[in-house]
């Protein structure tokens, strides 16, 4: 990796998509995991009441000085005191836990409700090269908050019979943040996830999103791979839990494709 496309690549990524259990949170950590293991300065940001990506990478029930990522939308905690090292060298993770749920409610009344996490996250960009925000599996205000502090979002899909279905909700609220609160929300990129060679039907949800989305979607393919669904369980990125595994290298993959496709 030359300091060029070095440059390119900080940016703040949503992954987003309102269907539970498509990947978002195990895209989010092992991305991260195989940038950071690549040199790149990399936060984790976990926007899930449920805290997967908290307990992924084996923090779970951890808080920084200052608290979780409830604390630092609904009071004035510095970002610092509530970011985490890993066990992952130059990987850190704001972590959330079940507090997050009441920040849900608690927004609604409070001033530039869609804007605190922007407020969180935008002093913090020199000192990351990437910043992923694992959302929630709603289009509540956490994920809009995901999305107005974004650069871009990425949008994991399960090769599954309803893939699309639902999508135009997510892609319907992108086109709203872009006329309200970030005119310049991109798409990074959708990514196929889950995917079994072994049946058409994946091939088929495959064209069809290619169809749709066109050459958003990322060239690397995540299979189905149980180490992929393992790693959790032991509190570790796949990346690192089984790096021969094919999970891994396709995450390993997708790193080095998103890497490649801002350097051009
Ligand atoms: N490619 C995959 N192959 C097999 N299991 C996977 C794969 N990706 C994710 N999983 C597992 O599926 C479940 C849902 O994935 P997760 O990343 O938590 O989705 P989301 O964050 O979108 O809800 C988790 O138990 C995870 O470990
Ligand atoms: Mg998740």
């Amino acid at each position: 990796m030359t300091e060029d496309n070095a440059q390119a690549n900080k940016r703040i990524i949503a992954i987003a998509n309102q269907k539970g259990g498509v990947g978002k949170t195990t895209t989010a950590i092992n991305v991260a995991t195989s940038l950071a293991l690549a040199g790149r300065r990399v936060l984790l940001v976990d926007v899930d009441p449920q805290g997967n990506l908290t307990s992924g990478v084996g923090l779970k029930g951890q808080r920084g000085e200052g608290g979780t990522v409830y604390e630092a939308l609904t009071s004035d905690v510095s970002p610092d005191s509530i970011i985490l090292p890993t066990q992952v060298e130059n990987l850190s993770l704001m972590p959330a836990d079940r507090n997050l749920t009441g920040a849900e409610i608690e927004l609604v009344s409070m001033p530039d409700r869609e804007r605190r996490l922007q407020r969180v996250l935008e002093p913090l960009r020199g000192r990351f090269d990437h910043i992923f925000i694992d959302c929630p599996p709603s289009l509540g205000l956490l994920t809009l908050n995901a999305l107005v502090a974004a650069d871009a979002v990425l949008i994991p899909l399960h090769c599954e019979y309803f893939a699309l279905e639902g999508l135009a909700d997510l892609v319907g609220t992108m086109r709203r943040v872009r006329g309200a609160l970030n005119p310049a929300l991109d798409i990074e990129g959708v990514l196929l996830t889950m995917y079994d060679d072994r049946t058409n039907l994946g091939q088929l949800v495959a064209r069809d999103v290619r169809e749709f989305f066109k050459e958003k979607v990322f060239n690397t393919i995540i299979p189905r791979n149980v180490r992929l669904g393992e790693a959790p369980s032991h509190g570790m990125p796949a990346v690192l839990y089984d790096a021969k595994s094919r999970g891994a290298a396709a995450y390993v993959a997708l790193a080095k494709e998103m890497l490649e496709r801002h350097a051009a």
